[in-house]
């Protein structure tokens, strides 16, 4: 069986809740439930931290053993050097996610630490997008 992990960054704990205009009304368990229930033939693990060291101390902890990890290290992505170097140093390889269109929106967004050392990335189709990412690995 693949093993597969969803790692989620700061304030995704909050889906659901907030901004749900841009990322929606489901909450990320209710989510994370119906992906399992679909992919009953790979195992999904998941993890979500507002803290960055913690972020990556998962991505290394996985790192060397998982089949295939989706980061959506949410504002971490635009900001965090730690982060990039840790998807640059681990083997597992990352397909980055984002729910939202992050082109479409602020600048700041528009810069990503994790890109040029993912496998991929997936982003703008809401909640979907971690869908397209595990299909990926597939
Ligand atoms: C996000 C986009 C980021 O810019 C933002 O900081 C998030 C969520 C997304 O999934 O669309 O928290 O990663």
């Amino acid at each position: 069986m693949k093993k597969l992990i969803i790692i989620n960054g700061p304030n995704l704990n909050l889906l659901g809740k907030r901004e749900p205009e841009i990322y929606g009304n489901l909450s990320f368990t209710e989510f994370l439930n119906q992906l399992k229930e679909k992919h009953a033939e790979v195992y999904i693990d998941y993890f979500q931290s507002n803290i960055e060291g913690e972020l990556i101390g998962k991505l290394q902890e996985v790192g060397f053993d998982y089949d295939g990890i989706i980061l959506n290290a949410a504002a971490y992505t635009h900001t965090s050097v730690g982060i990039g170097d840790a998807v640059k140093a681990i083997k597992t390889p990352v397909v980055e996610v984002h729910i939202s269109n992050t082109f479409s929106r602020e600048d700041f967004r528009h810069q990503s630490f994790i890109s040029p050392n993912a496998k991929g990335v997936v982003l703008g189709f809401g909640l979907q997008s971690y869908e397209l990412a595990i299909q990926s690995f597939l």
